[in-house]
């Protein structure tokens, strides 16, 4: 495990194999920090950014060999220019010095920067450790060669512009483990293969991870499902031969001041069932039950923290799967809810496991529902593939969770749900039909899921885009990104402010 530390010492007299500093664009052109530690290495770092085109854009990374100070290399890292006051370019750059020092093979990192470019306070350590434990994340279990060694580094240093005390930075470095935790077993999840990581699989280590954390959990088999009335669920489900699985974690700690409802997309693998996907389109279909992995790692870290919120995380998990016993285009289905659904695409899978996952939530007569659900091509049409698509019924709902995305460092933007667009998903034979037209793809989903929640406020996220992705960038590794989790702690940690 990655020993975390604040240090008041020098950055050049840290004892470190690899120095890092974090430079805002300004701070670069003239900043104290880098003067101060280019003197003690006889100007060698003004002389390399020069020859390299170093800019301290976000992320852009240099590496210098150096004789002098304890560390033999130091590692300028780029901030970026943009105003940055809450500091979240410091989770891109320590993530960045992370993969520097695995690459290099540093056992201890200093990690420094100045309060121009990257705030002063604990706040700041927790969002530069946060940086590191997921920049060191890596995927490597199925690796047999050289690539799987063990981590390199065990230490990361963190050397604020002004000291932070004790107390305060210990309390930061635990939110950042829990967060850090929460995300990397996201990934985790996302990243296992669908051959692996079947519904029943997902079930048992969210239970696992449940248990260990101290929250009650109930999982429902096919029989179980049935008896409640989840027919749009287990339509799906029918055409798979793995058993579904529903899983409601519940965390009720006494004096809970809010009550939380939220909901995961759980397609172990989506093939679109009959209505049958390409192989491109399901080169990746593993990654579609993102948003099952993102609540419930988020649940477990909740209780972890034992943060006073009663909290229900809901995933209704399956495989979608064409066969024999599949669902068809043209049937009609009873919701847990008694509304009735014509489905004419098998693929609009995620929207009918959510509808009933969301009616079986209102039970708890919730506060507030969240759901993240890898839904629609169409929102990665919209945002593009880092951007989550946020809808929603209530505008303070919708302003907690983009605020709690944004203090995480994830990226999410709202999106309407036009009333006009509705119409869509009437149907001749049924209350409605499972999709609309191509255009506003993504806002259909929501206004379908809209229909399950019966007015309590709601916010629907569609992360289709930024759950996993194919480009390494600062604390995030290709593959699985655990999209989402941050932001759930981070609503939870805000909830009962
Ligand atoms: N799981 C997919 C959405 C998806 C696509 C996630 C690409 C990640 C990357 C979802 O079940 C789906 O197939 N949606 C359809 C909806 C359509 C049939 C209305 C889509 O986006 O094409
Ligand atoms: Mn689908
Ligand atoms: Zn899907």
């Amino acid at each position: 495990m990655l020993a975390l530390a604040t240090t008041t010492t020098e950055p050049a007299d840290v004892d470190a194999d690899l120095l890092v500093l974090a430079l805002g664009e300004a701070e670069f052109e003239r900043g104290e920090l880098l003067e101060r530690t280019d003197a003690r290495v006889g100007g060698v770092l003004r002389r390399a950014a020069g020859e390299e085109r170093f800019r301290a854009k976000l992320g852009q990374t240099l590496v210098v060999h150096v004789r002098d100070v304890r560390a033999q290399r130091i590692a300028l890292i780029g901030l970026g220019g943009a105003a940055d006051p809450a500091g979240q370019g410091l989770r891109v750059a320590a993530g960045c010095a992370a993969r520097v020092a695995a690459g290099v093979g540093a056992a201890r990192v200093a990690f420094a920067w100045s309060a121009a470019a990257g705030g002063n306070d604990a706040r700041a350590c927790e969002v530069a450790a946060e940086g590191a434990l997921l920049g060191g994340y890596r995927f490597d279990k199925y690796l047999t060669d050289e690539r799987s060694r063990p981590p390199a580094t065990t230490a990361f240093i963190v050397r604020p512009p002004s000291p932070v005390a004790a107390d305060e930075s210990e309390r930061a470095f635990a939110r950042a483990r829990s967060t850090a935790r929460a995300v990397a077993r996201a990934r985790d999840l996302v990243n296992e293969p669908a051959g692996m990581l079947t519904p029943t699989a997902l079930a048992d280590t969210a239970s696992a991870w449940a248990r260990e954390a101290g929250v009650s959990v109930e999982v429902f088999d096919r029989a179980g499902c049935a008896a409640l009335g989840m027919g749009l669920y287990l339509a799906v489900a029918q055409g798979s031969t793995q058993e579904p699985r529903f899983v409601h974690l519940a965390w009720t700690p006494p004096g809970a001041r809010r009550r939380v409802v939220i909901v995961g997309k759980g397609i172990t693998f989506d093939s679109g069932g009959l209505s049958l996907k390409t192989n491109e389109g399901m080169l990746d279909m593993k990654t579609d039950m993102a948003g099952a992995a993102a609540v419930l790692a988020a649940a477990a870290s909740a209780a972890e923290e034992k943060l006073p919120v009663e909290l229900h995380a809901l995933a209704a998990c399956t495989e979608n799967m064409p066969s024999g016993n599949a669902y068809k285009l043209g049937d009609v289905i009873r919701s847990l809810d008694g509304k009735t659904v014509e489905i004419n695409n098998t693929d609009a899978e995620g929207r009918l496991t959510l509808a009933d996952a969301l009616s079986f939530g209102l039970r708890f007569k919730p506060d507030i529902v969240l759901d993240f659900a890898t839904l629609t091509g169409a929102c990665m049409v919209a945002l593009g593939p880092n951007t989550a698509g946020v809808m929603s019924n209530s505008d303070d709902a919708a302003g907690e969770v983009l605020a709690a995305a944004q203090r995480a460092g994830e990226d999410m933007w709202r999106l309407p749900l036009p009333a006009r667009l509705a119409e869509q998903l009437k149907s001749d034979v049924a209350d409605f039909k499972n999709t609309g037209e191509r255009w506003g793809g993504a806002l259909t989903a929501g206004l379908f899921l809209q229909e399950f929640v019966r007015g309590v406020p709601w916010v629907h996220v569609d992360i289709a885009g930024p759950s996993s992705t194919s480009k390494e960038y600062g604390h995030v590794a290709k593959g699985g990104t655990g999209f989402a989790a941050a932001a759930i702690l981070e609503f939870l940690r805000r909830a009962v402010d």
